[in-house]
């Protein structure tokens, strides 16, 4: 289990990771999500050891990063960013060496560094030259490494990035595989994989969560307050001011790429409310061309949670 409360870091100026609490619990499989500069590597370095945080304090499976870091080193495999592989070693003495630091006994260390040949498919290269192998090879000595001692938590920092399509549907596959017998948390900026892989879901942005909950939930909160997307022939500002008395909805702004557009939120998307609204641009004169339900993927849940934060006024708020 992994219980992280108000944790900051500084660099300088820079506040990288600003009050993050959260919390994981055995067994789950909890996803990073968010842009490039958001705060997901600095979380992992702290919360396997690598910085210390500014402050606050992460817990993993009973020990304090800060008062046992080397308790808390003994049970996390870690994916870095940039897998510490020396590709001047060949694939299987890598492993006997990393299994080393990472205390096996010596007498399991062979075991063991075939256990994880074998789950990482490295099998057929454990003779090669790390740094001959492809990308996706590598990456796969990576995810090996981190799995060497058999940690309780794995803490994978965007296990797929620079893979190329086929061999991210393999490091995928790998991950699945795993999920059952480790605390998992990975970090992406890409939202299908997160749907895929994980329980839940953590939004970070510019250092805050912005956003916590299963996938599936995400986009339910969004679907509450449903948007409409008409268009009309006669724009106007009494085309929003009549929609806007109606009930149930809640803002209506301009669509400003398309003429004559607007963008209708609703509390609810309900049929009599999409009726009003078309009833009231027709009695209104105003030449109801389109009316059409937007429905939200994660994608676009990310992009407006997100975006919230950086401060669009008429959004603001709204999911803060
Ligand atoms: N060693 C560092 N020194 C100064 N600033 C850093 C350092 N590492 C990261 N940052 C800054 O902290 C912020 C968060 O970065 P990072 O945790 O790498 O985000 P992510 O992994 O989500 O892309 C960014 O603004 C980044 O520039
Ligand atoms: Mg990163």
């Amino acid at each position: 289990m992994i219980e992280v409360e108000n944790l900051t870091k500084r660099y300088g100026n820079i506040l990288a990771v600003d009050r993050v609490s959260f919390r994981v619990d055995s067994g789950e499989i909890v996803g990073f999500l968010g842009p490039n500069g958001a705060g997901k590597t600095t979380i992992m370095r702290i919360l396997t050891g690598f910085i210390p945080p500014t402050g606050g304090r992460a817990i993993l499976s009973g020990f304090d990063i800060m008062e046992k870091p080397l308790e808390v080193k003994r049970r996390i495999g870690y994916l870095p960013e940039h897998p510490p592989i020396y590709n001047d070693m060949l694939v299987s003495p890598y492993l006997e060496f990393v299994s080393q630091l990472k205390e096996v006994e010596a007498k399991e260390r062979t075991r063991e560094v075939r256990r994880v040949m074998d789950l990482c498919g490295l099998t057929e290269v454990e003779n090669r030259l790390i740094g001959n192998l492809s990308r996706g090879y590598r990456q796969r000595v990576g995810l090996a490494q981190a799995l060497l001692g058999d940690p309780e938590i794995l803490v994978l920092d965007e296990p797929t990035i620079g893979l190329d399509p086929r061999q991210i549907i393999e490091i995928r596959e790998l991950i699945k595989n795993l999920r059952s017998e480790h605390t998992i948390i990975l970090s992406s900026h890409i939202l299908p994989e997160v749907e895929m892989l994980c329980g839940r879901v953590i939004i970070i942005h510019e250092g805050k969560i912005v956003a916590e909950d299963r996938p599936e939930h995400l986009q339910s909160t969004l679907k509450s307050s449903d948007r409409l997307f008409v268009q009309v022939g006669r724009a106007g500002p009494e085309v929003p001011e009549s929609i806007r008395r109606i009930p149930g909805v809640i803002s209506v702004f301009t669509e400003e790429k398309i003429p004559g557009g607007y963008l209708i939120d609703l509390e609810r998307d309900e049929q009599k409310v999409r009726e009003e609204v078309a009833r009231v641009i027709v009695a209104g004169g105003f030449g109801l061309l389109e009316l059409k339900p937007i429905r939200m993927s994660l994608e676009e849940v990310f992009v407006r949670l997100t975006t919230v934060e950086s401060g669009s006024p008429e959004e603001g708020g709204k999911f803060s």
